[in-house]
């Protein structure tokens, strides 16, 4: 009986794993556990034990059936399963490569730009693209003559309204909001209704830099200044300064740096080994007087430059359109 029991499980299990199909099974299914199965058959052969052993002959059946029952059961499941998995993933195909990612080289310039500064001690300060003539022009002491405030020039939204021309708005939105002294950078876009070409582009991206203490001298504008050419172009990089005009800013200059590609040896992008970055100058008192600010005790440098020039240098990029064209090879994508 017992070795009955146990024949019939082991070539149960087998039969049961070597079934390919629900119809197989159910074969297997009334040739081992069916009410005319080799199980049931068994079974009854209980009869003839002697009445001692018939319990534990019983359970044993019993538990051979549960077990016939739950492997069947398993197997039903797996057969109906696995068809659609099998077809979903072929293992011997290549893979597929998941689509990066890459900041622009607009963004990637004004970080490595900001985090010179902010080395420095200055704050990264937030101001409007879209703002008003008096932080645009008036504060910054630009007269309503100023060849810059025709309507030509600009973008205007409304009368008194529009795109800013240049990050120097940050410097008025900074002193009106803070007490000196103060150090501030300002990253952002700029308009102006220049032809488009190579070279042009009626939106662009400056970095302005305003400090304001006690004290403040011309050296100290060209020492920071020096720090950054340092930082970009390596050491010995120099900075070069050349008299201007800017009505913010008495004296004032229009300033350059070593060329970071050349190292000043002088090459086919910057010709004479500097590259013209933006302008500088000491912060003219007529506009702390415009902020607030007592001019006899408070002194400053402020600077501007632009990105795009420094963005398109760094990557090799020669019509200042491509940075706003996105075109994926721009990122070595696509
Ligand atoms: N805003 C000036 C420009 O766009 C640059 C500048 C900034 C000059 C700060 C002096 C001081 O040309």
């Amino acid at each position: 009986m017992r070795n009955d029991l146990g024949r019939i499980l082991k070539e149960g299990l087998e039969a049961i794993v070597a079934a390919s199909s629900q119809r197989e099974l159910d074969e297997v299914r009334s040739r081992y556990t069916g009410r005319s199965g080799a199980l049931a058959a068994a079974m009854k052969k209980l009869r003839d034990l002697p009445s001692a052993e018939r319990p534990a002959a019983g359970q044993l059946a019993n538990e051979v059936k549960g077990k016939l029952e739950a492997a069947e059961e398993a197997r039903r499941a797996a057969l109906a399963a696995p068809k659609r998995a099998a077809a979903a993933v072929d293992l011997t195909l290549p893979g597929r490569a998941p689509r990066r990612g890459a900041f622009h080289p607009i963004v990637e310039t004004t970080r490595r730009v900001a985090e010179i500064f902010q080395k420095m001690g200055f704050d990264l300060f937030d101001a409007p693209e879209l703002d008003t003539e008096h932080y645009n022009f008036e504060a910054l002491a630009i007269p309503a003559t100023h060849p810059a405030r025709d309507e030509q020039d600009s973008f205007y939204v409304e009368p008194g309204v529009l795109l800013r021309t240049h990050t120097s708005n940050a410097q008025i939105h900074a002193m009106e909001t803070r007490k000196p002294p103060l150090r501030i950078i300002s990253v952002g876009r700029c308009y102006r209704r220049d032809a488009s070409d190579p070279r042009h582009s009626p939106v662009f991206h400056q970095i302005e830099g305003l400090l304001v203490d006690e004290h403040v001298s011309l050296a100290q504008l060209r020492g920071v200044l020096t720090a950054f050419a340092r930082e970009i172009a390596g050491e010995g990089a120099g900075v070069r300064f050349r008299p201007d005009f800017f009505p913010f800013t008495e004296p004032s200059a229009d300033f350059s740096v070593t060329c970071f590609v050349c190292k000043g040896k002088g090459c086919r992008v910057c010709g004479t080994g500097w590259l013209e970055l933006g302008g500088a100058g000491m912060v003219d008192p007529a506009v702390f007087e415009n902020v607030g600010y007592d001019p006899e005790r408070w002194t400053g440098f402020a600077f501007g430059m632009g990105l795009d020039r420094v963005a398109m240098l760094a990557y090799g990029v020669p019509d200042i359109r491509m940075l706003l064209e996105n075109d994926m090879r721009m990122f070595g994508l696509g």
